[in-house]
């Protein structure tokens, strides 16, 4: 069990009059201040007093390895000794070039360059922008993007105009150019109503439908592969994926797979694409790439989309695109250590019972009403909150009942932050089995009380 040491520690408001958090309700602050975290190791981070917080999301799905890891911390530390950064135009470090090494040997046949940037959205931007300039260096006039709804590709203007999650995206959709969008593969609540595992994934007419009207307009489709994360953890299943490729092929549009949360074993391959044995064109990854180290990110392209950009001065056959952190040497240090734990502990591979053992205790949050959909790949479960089983109906929104259990949770010493309706769990892949029941155990503790504070507003 957790044990608490001190009391807790929170920001007074004081403290904070300068700062702006992401995603964060200014109002929530004055009755649930953020905690100041001190230090982390493991599993867990601590505060200042030293209570410890069992980190159940990974702190947003990057911390694959845990925190403070020690070979991570070693190989970022040799490498400062030598070198903090120098740009990546006319110059490279080694650590940038072992990672691009790395990550070809462990990516999908076919994927052959790496573009780095910094982040998850730039990622994407890149991505979005390879395809855009492919398309015009081949002489095609195709510029327009298909998206998925419920999807989320980052908070940059061009990843947001490929993302549908109205709480976050509405407000600047109404402001700027958005991209087509077809259907969200949402199995549990499935735009045509049908069942996900006797299904043919109609969901995906939707798209052919969108390719036979202007396929031909298209640069390239984005998709999350088998999970769409902020969207809600909506797991579809590998058929939906296989039919997204199918379809793109069809009509010639190129593939972008954004594995930016689902990449490095999240979904108990190494990447999720793995699933329905595709390569897309174009992959974006982040996150967990550094075990959650340093912010940095890779564009994998195939050697076909690359060629198209090689050409001498004037040709205009150059990528006009590049960040100030491009090829970071301390994070491609923390990248590449991560890379070495992940292949020396054959993980995904090696993580098979433990997943099981934690899909299988997801499933005893069944016992609460409140939970409608329970779903779970690889290591991550989801539980999605509704008023009533039978009609789906979801919770009040003012009832905050997600927020709320999460809230409690944190009390209990287990950080956990909603989607909307929906709790979930993704856990560093260091988590024991005595470790996944205590994250269970207080987060139903956490659901009984919220419930109990809540019940009159249900
Ligand atoms: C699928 C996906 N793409 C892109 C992003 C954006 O990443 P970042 O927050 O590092 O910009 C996220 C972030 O959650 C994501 O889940």
């Amino acid at each position: 069990m957790i044990r608490y040491e001190g009391s807790v520690m929170k920001a007074s408001s004081d403290t904070l009059k300068h700062l702006w958090f992401p995603f964060t309700y200014y109002n929530d602050l004055e009755h649930s201040p953020p905690l100041i975290i001190e230090y982390g190791r493991g599993l867990y981070v601590y505060d200042k007093s030293g209570k410890g917080y069992l980190d159940a999301i990974g702190s947003w799905w990057v911390s694959i390895l845990g925190h403070n890891h020690p070979e991570i911390s070693e190989a970022i530390k040799k490498q400062l000794d030598k070198l903090e950064h120098v740009m990546m135009a006319g110059f490279v470090t080694e650590p940038a070039i072992e990672l691009a090494d790395k990550l070809i040997s462990i990516l999908p046949r076919g994927l052959n360059r790496i573009f780095y940037s910094d982040n998850g959205s730039t990622a994407v931007e890149v991505a979005l922008k390879i395809a855009l300039q492919y398309q015009a260096l081949k002489g095609s006039q195709r510029s327009g993007f298909i998206a998925f709804s419920g999807a989320y590709h980052g908070d940059t203007l061009g990843a947001m105009s490929v993302g549908m999650i109205p709480h976050y995206h509405a407000t600047f959709h109404a402001r700027f150019k958005m991209q087509s969008f077809v259907n969200s593969p949402y199995c549990y609540r499935c735009p045509t109503g049908k069942e996900s595992t006797t299904c043919k994934a109609e969901c995906m007419d939707s798209l052919e439908q969108a390719l036979a009207d202007h396929g031909d307009t298209t640069a390239a489709c984005i998709f999350e592969p088998m999970v769409q994360g902020a969207g809600g953890m909506r797991i579809y299943p590998e058929k939906v994926l296989k039919r997204v490729f199918a379809l793109c092929r069809k009509y010639d549009v190129l593939t972008i797979a954004d594995e930016v949360a689902m990449g490095f074993g999240r979904t108990g391959k190494m990447f999720a694409c793995e699933h329905a044995r595709e390569t897309p064109d174009i992959m974006c990854l982040a996150k967990g790439i550094t075990g959650g180290y340093l912010p940095l990110a890779a564009t994998a392209v195939k050697e076909h989309i690359f060629d198209e950009f090689k050409g001498g001065f004037a040709s205009d056959r150059i990528f006009h695109h590049g960040h100030t952190f491009t090829g970071n040497p301390l994070a491609a240090a923390a990248a590449c250590a991560t890379l070495d734990v992940l292949k020396r502990e054959k993980i995904p591979e090696s993580l098979k019972s433990k997943v099981d053992y934690f899909q299988k205790n997801l499933q005893h949050f069944n016992e609460f009403d409140i939970v409608g959909d329970i779903r779970s790949i690889g290591m991550i479960g989801a539980l999605e909150l509704v008023r009533d089983r039978q009609t789906k109906e979801p919770p009040p929104p003012e009832s905050r009942l997600a927020y709320r259990i999460c809230r409690k949770a944190i009390g209990l010493g287990l950080l956990l932050r909603p989607l909307g309706n929906v709790v979930y769990f993704v856990p560093p892949y260091i988590i024991s089995e005595d470790e996944i029941n205590n994250m269970f155990h207080i987060a139903k503790i956490a659901m009984h009380e919220a419930l109990h504070e809540t019940d009159a507003t249900l």
